[in-house]
This record gives C-alpha cells, sequence and structure tokens, in this order.
C-alpha cells in the first residue's frame, strides 16, 4: 500500500475527477454529488466551499469537508466529514462518507481513509463519531469495524433497506 494523502479539491483536479467518476460507476455512493456537476466542475468547488462554512451553509444541510483521497497526483478516492448531525444523518447518513476507486480496492485504502477521516473528526471536535452501511455492505462494515467501530442498532432505511450504525471514537 502506498502513502496516501487527503487533498481539499480545486480547479487543478478537474480532469482526473471525472476519471474517478467514470471508473466509478454505477455505483456512486461516498461522492459528495460530484457526479452531477461533471460539466460544472468550478461550480461543485463553490458548492463544496458554501458546505464548509457555517455562514454559508445552506439552511437544510450541515456544515461538512470533503476530500480527494490521493497517491501522488492520482485520485484514488473521495471522503466527506459531516461536521454535525441533522435528522437525517443521525439516523441514516452517519458523520463520513467514503468510496475507493475499484482498480485500487482490496488494498487497505478505505480503512485507512477512514483512520485519516477520524483523524480530521477529532480536530474539529468530534469525539463520538457515527458512521453508517447497508448491512449488504460488507466491505464498508470491514472498515467501520477495523477501525474499531461498535455496532449500535440496525434500521430500516428511508429506501427500505437495513441499515447498520456504529459509533467510533476519534481518540
Ligand atoms: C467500501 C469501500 C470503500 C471499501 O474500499 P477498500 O479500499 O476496498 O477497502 P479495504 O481494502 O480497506 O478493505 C477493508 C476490508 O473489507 C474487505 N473487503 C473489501 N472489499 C470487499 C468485498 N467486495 N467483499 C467483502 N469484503 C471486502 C477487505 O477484505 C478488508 O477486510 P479484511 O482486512 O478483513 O480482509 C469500496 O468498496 C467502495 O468504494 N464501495 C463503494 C462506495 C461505498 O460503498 N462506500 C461506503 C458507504 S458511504
Amino acid at each position: 500500500m502506498q502513502e496516501i494523502k487527503l487533498k481539499k479539491p480545486t480547479k487543478e483536479h478537474r480532469k482526473e475527477a471525472v476519471s474517478y467518476i467514470e471508473e466509478l460507476q454505477p455505483n456512486l455512493a461516498g461522492t459528495s454529488s460530484l457526479e452531477m456537476y461533471l460539466t460544472k466542475y468550478e461550480l461543485w468547488l463553490k458548492k463544496l466551499k458554501k458546505e464548509e462554512n457555517e455562514k454559508t451553509v445552506p439552511k437544510n444541510r450541515v456544515v461538512a469537508s470533503t476530500y480527494f483521497v490521493m497517491i501522488d497526483k492520482k485520485i484514488i478516492g473521495m471522503l466527506n466529514i459531516r461536521h454535525d448531525l441533522n435528522e437525517y444523518l443521525f439516523n441514516e447518513g452517519g458523520h463520513m462518507g467514503y468510496s475507493i476507486r475499484p482498480s485500487f480496492r482490496r488494498k487497505g485504502y478505505a480503512t485507512k481513509t477512514l483512520q485519516l477521516g477520524l483523524e480530521k473528526c477529532k480536530k474539529i471536535g468530534l469525539e463520538n463519531v457515527l458512521i453508517t452501511c447497508l448491512r449488504e455492505n460488507k466491505a464498508s462494515r470491514r472498515v467501520i469495524l477495523k477501525n474499531g467501530g461498535v455496532l449500535e442498532n440496525e434500521i430500516i432505511g428511508s429506501d427500505g433497506n437495513v441499515m447498520q450504525r456504529y459509533w467510533i471514537k476519534s481518540n
């Protein structure tokens, strides 16, 4: 496994970002809606900037930070950290969402990404971090368990699927 870094998206990442989404299709979880902005990438960057500041975040959203998971100049994953929980996030979404490029899967990168995400959570003052995953998503469940996740419960999500809710201490 190579060293990974979390980087805030910038204009320079546009081409790599498009190729990331192309490889991820059709399973588009953990992308901060990037797929909807491929032809208007700079608008996506503006959206992320607004969401990161409590003064500008839209009223129905919580403050959130999005990162590309990078090996040198290659995007191999994405991570989104919600700084707070609204009702939906408390029940279903959790504090973090992530994805890894299919050609980089099963190498430990998501496990490391979640670990780096937990360090970010600690820095923003989140001690107890909620991570959720569909019960059928074995890979995500392993990633959560390997980072110390403790299952609180299973619920039926708004799409009718069984969702597991795990808590992880960030320190
Ligand atoms: C879930 C996801 C992020 C895992 O990424 P990854 O980099 O392959 O994960 P890791 O390499 O860190 O693997 C962690 C564990 O999951 C296991 N795993 C990975 N893929 C698996 C699969 N398809 N089936 C079963 N187990 C799997 C690994 O074997 C490893 O467990 P182990 O150490 O006990 O062997 C990736 O599959 C993905 O991007 N999925 C689509 C988006 C998504 O579901 N995001 C999570 C919800 S927001």
